[in-house]
């Protein structure tokens, strides 16, 4: 009897978080037959802590906004990293993607006069950073929320199967293609190959390699792991954005929505610091600037608390009935992890890791590229912060996550009902397809080391803290490396002291740890590769950006000896004009 229980769909998506879903459902009601595998329950997917919003430029204030003056602020956020034909196209189709959502049900915050409400982030601004723009869709502050919910909901309308509470453990390759995924069902311990024609991995991003991040325990990159496993490159991976808003000591996020709606951060002084490092857009910055203006004070001495060690965010200035309205989550946040009352206090903050720019390269369909021409995986798509397409480049601006969960899941559905016919026949799988991935749970399972899972976390997240945080330089980053590297050795000391498949959470987290080591290894080696600062990647050795060696983005490949394979991969501009005539949005509904 085989170990595997065998399921064929057209379509596998991996993760069930806004791009997950938002594919999913595409997938479905295109009638291609689709299965959506996750470890979590769907409306536990980090996607329900996004807060601020969703841009779009709605101009539903009336400032005047225009996807243009969104394509250029997204381009200039990226520090000129980001691809501007999947820029391009993600800022076009905005707005029909926003009212999409509003039309599944998703219940935005209203103006007086009934239409979605929009507030200011950081690096929205009109007319090429003339004056601010207030393009976030907002439902409070808890937008993620509402979206993952009903896009929950849209897919159940719409048929789409869900396998709850399953591991994926990885990809199953035949031929340089992606045939299917091997799962470990959590619930009963079964082993799952489940074939299809197109797996998309929707997996997230990887912010537990930090010790402070605001990503949820379940954000461990699951997908670039497999990727990285079946030989394939990650890119960009040295961009890690950190927030710079997370609470100090728990890194729990506060919106940059605070300060949109008109918060601002003091030092030790009292001072209204954002003023001397942006003096335009001030405590609107990009959060680069305003995540490095933070950790400049700090050293410099400047910080607040016993320790000098953080800053604080003030809101108390503002109206309490706004803050009811517009601010509930992060109110209620402050009150549980820093214990203070936002009407009355200030927050006390700190930089926190919170989004990887970096992922699975991709082109604009969310097709897979495995070299540096752009040569695509047949039956491999990514979305989503897996992925990296690249619209973020090296820095995200605030609420174009959202944006692009929402737009390339739309844009993966849209091209595998264009690559595939629904129920077209599967070809047989290989003899020995998931035995790999079969001996490697088993030894885990069986591990019989003398560290545990999470001593062996702790110290791979105070490496990367300490060696590859906000700021960079070689020596730092060398040091790390050689650290991390005993450290990936040290995993075949691993103690797994439950030896069952039934919900042996111990074992999970021990795959977990397996794949986040990957990429804390590709996180700090491609910042060591990469000798310039630009966007969040600032190295205090190389402190200014250099186009003329690295306005590419980079491709790193796991190698097993000491040395990992890196090449550059071109960044594809686009005028604005050639955007505007080839990239309209398809009149297509789903
Ligand atoms: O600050 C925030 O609400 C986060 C939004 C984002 O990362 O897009």
């Amino acid at each position: 009897m085989s170990r595997f229980i065998d399921h064929q769909y057209d379509v596998i998506v991996v993760g069930a978080g806004g791009a997950g879903l938002r594919a999913t459902l595409g997938m479905s009601a295109q009638g291609l037959k689709t299965a959506c595998i996750t470890k979590v329950f769907p409306t536990r997917s980090h996607t329900v802590a996004a807060q601020g919003g969703i841009s779009a430029a709605l101009n539903n204030m009336g400032d005047g906004d225009d996807w243009r003056y969104h394509f250029y602020d997204t381009v200039k956020g990226s520090d000129w990293l980001g691809d501007q034909d999947a820029i391009a196209y993600m800022c076009r189709h905005a707005k029909e993607a926003v009212l999409e959502l509003e039309h599944f049900g998703v219940p935005f915050s209203r103006t007086d006069e009934g239409k979605i409400y929009q507030r200011s982030f950081g690096g929205h601004t009109l007319e090429e950073g003339k004056s601010p723009a207030k393009r976030a869709c907002a439902a409070a502050d808890r937008t993620g929320h509402a979206i993952l919910h009903t896009l929950y909901q849209q897919c159940l309308k719409h048929q789409s199967e869900f396998f709850i509470e399953y591991f994926v453990l990885d990809l199953l390759m035949q031929d340089d293609r992606c045939v299917g995924v091997i799962a470990w069902c959590l619930e009963d311990g079964t082993l799952h190959r489940f074939q299809a024609h197109i797996v998309v991995l929707a997996t997230g991003g990887y912010g537990r390699i930090y010790f402070s991040c605001t990503s949820a325990h379940i954000c461990t990159g699951d997908g670039n792991a497999m990727v990285l496993r079946a030989g394939l490159p990650l890119q960009n991976m040295e961009f890690v954005q950190f927030h710079p808003t997370g609470i100090y000591g728990s890194g729990c996020l506060i919106t940059e929505g605070a300060r949109g709606e008109g918060g601002y951060l003091a030092n030790a002084k009292g001072e209204r610091f954002m003023q001397n490092y942006a003096p335009h857009a001030k405590d609107l910055a990009s959060r680069d600037v305003t995540s490095r203006a933070i950790a400049t004070e700090i050293m410099q001495g400047r910080g607040v608390g016993p320790h000098q060690d953080h800053v604080y965010l003030h809101l108390e200035h503002i109206d309490p009935a706004v803050i009811k309205e517009r601010l509930p989550g992060i109110s209620e946040t402050a009150r549980i992890f820093a214990g203070i009352d936002v009407t009355k206090n200030p927050i006390p903050v700190l930089p926190t890791a919170h989004y990887n720019m970096g992922g699975i390269p991709t082109n604009i369909h969310g097709e897979v590229l495995k070299d540096n021409t752009g040569t695509i995986v047949p039956g491999l798509m990514a979305i989503g912060e897996a992925a990296c397409i690249s619209v973020h480049g090296a820095n995200r601006l605030g609420t174009n996550s959202l944006l692009d969960l929402i737009v390339f899941g739309r844009s993966a559905a849209l091209k595998a009902k264009d690559l595939i016919q629904p129920g077209a026949p599967h070809s047989a799988l290989n003899k020995d397809q998931g035995e790999a991935s079969f001996i490697r749970i088993e030894r885990l399972r069986c591990a019989k080391g003398t560290i545990t899972t999470g001593q062996l976390r702790l110290l791979m997240q105070k490496v990367m803290q300490h060696h590859c945080a906000v700021f960079r330089n070689h020596d730092l980053l060398e040091q790390g490396i050689q650290q991390l590297t005993l450290l990936s050795q040290t995993l075949s000391d691993i103690q797994v002291n439950d030896r069952s498949l039934i919900w042996n959470t111990d074992l999970l987290e021990a795959l977990e740890l397996e794949n986040l080591m990957l990429q804390a290894q590709a996180t700090i080696r491609s910042a060591q590769f990469r000798t310039e600062s630009r966007g969040a990647h600032a190295r205090d050795d190389y402190p200014k950006r250099d186009d003329q060696r690295w306005l590419h983005h980079t491709l790193y490949w796991h190698t097993s000896d000491k040395k990992p394979r890196f090449e550059k991969r071109p960044v594809r501009f686009a005028t604005l004009n050639d955007a505007v005539d080839t990239l309209a949005p398809k009149q297509r509904v789903y």
